[in-house]
């Protein structure tokens, strides 16, 4: 059987929940398990994250994937409904939604009493500089104060453009604005920490953190590995070796012929490609952990093959070789790859044979 395994660690899938909690004591964590659990698979996340005091999706069908899995806490999608009849759904299902738009709140309101019978709370999306989702200043603070005199329980929403960053200009303006509202609104609960925000603001927790990345063990930031931050990569992916060649000064290596060796070398071919989802295009060198020791990918990754650089190692026939992992991290693949450690993650076809570690 072909040999490229995603093993999930549920341990430091604990742990990482349990920097969280030591970083934001006071707040109620809404665990983001929307995207199949950033890639993950949701149903050994969801187990491993089960003392989350709440859960965030993306969409109605995430949500019902979570009850079907039999928990039973607060889930909010994040991006509300997108239809007037996922509403009746939500409120039988005990699924909380944000509002972001006029036609949402209509929505919500034609369905007031039932939704606040059931005990739900309504986020409250504010755009304070993003501008993907949500109401504006001042139009919010009406929203909101309307919201309450209907008897809705608010939750004000915002999310962060550039938490990552260091000095941004828009980090200000939104923890401002973010701050004015909640302070014209009060009494209100508050949420706007993602992971960045949960390592870097402690002052911003309010009611809610929402933590994705860091659960996973991947770093939201580009300067600050996961070893800085004290988290734990949950995902390994791996591959075997399924062939072995030596070639001479001179020869060429996979399509398009782009390596070309400049002396005899030993390569290994690995059974993984683009086809499981590892990436195709690598702007800067990259590398796989074979032993635990970086090894240089060479030449064109194909659909389900890449070949490795053996030179000199101790490398045979069903080697395992780790893709990314706690020795070759997800996020260096990514900066090799010129994208986000979020997005490789996300992106993993269904070939790839998952496993518990
Ligand atoms: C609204 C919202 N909150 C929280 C998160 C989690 O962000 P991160 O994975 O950076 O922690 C996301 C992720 O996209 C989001 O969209």
């Amino acid at each position: 059987m072909r040999q490229a395994t995603v093993y999930i660690d549920q341990e430091a899938l604990q742990y990482n929940l349990n920097r969280v909690k030591q970083l934001a004591p006071t707040a109620k964590i809404v665990s983001m398990v929307k995207a199949n659990a950033y890639g993950h698979g949701v149903e050994a996340c969801l187990a491993a994250l089960s003392s989350s005091d709440a859960f965030g999706v993306a969409c109605l069908e995430e949500a019902l994937e979570i009850r079907e899995l039999g928990y039973e806490q607060p889930i909010t999608l994040i991006e509300g409904i997108f239809s007037d009849d996922e509403m009746q759904i939500i409120i039988e299902k005990k699924i909380e939604c944000v509002v972001h738009h006029q036609q949402q709140l209509d929505w919500l309101l034609a369905h007031k009493d039932a939704y606040i019978a059931q005990g739900l709370k309504v986020w409250v999306k504010l755009n304070s500089g993003m501008n993907r989702l949500g109401f504006k200043v001042p139009e919010i603070i009406d929203v909101i104060n309307s919201l309450k005199a209907e008897g809705f329980t608010c939750v004000l929403a915002m999310h962060f453009a550039n938490a990552d960053a260091e000095n941004h200009p828009l980090n200000e303006q939104q923890k401002n604005q973010f701050l004015d509202v909640k302070e014209a609104c009060a009494p209100i609960m508050g949420s706007c920490c993602n992971s960045a925000a949960i390592f870097k603001w402690p002052e911003l927790n309010f009611d809610f953190v929402r933590p994705g990345i860091m659960l996973y063990g991947a770093s939201p930031f580009a300067d600050k590995t996961v070893h800085d931050l004290d988290i734990k990569p949950v995902m390994t992916f791996t591959a075997e070796v399924i062939a072995l060649n030596t070639i001479q000064a001179g020869e060429s290596v996979g399509y398009g012929s782009t390596f070309v060796a400049d002396q005899a070398m030993d390569l290994a071919i690995v059974s993984i490609g683009y086809g499981d989802g590892y990436p195709r295009a690598f702007p800067k060198q990259n590398y796989v952990a074979v032993n635990g020791q970086p090894t240089r990918v060479i030449g064109r990754v194909a659909m389900d093959m890449i070949a490795i650089d053996a030179t000199g190692l101790k490398i045979n026939l069903g080697t395992e070789v780790e893709l990314w992992g706690k020795n070759r991290l997800v996020d260096d693949v990514a900066e090799a790859n010129g994208t986000i450690g979020y997005e490789l993650l996300c992106r993993l076809s269904a070939r790839p044979v998952r496993k518990l570690k």
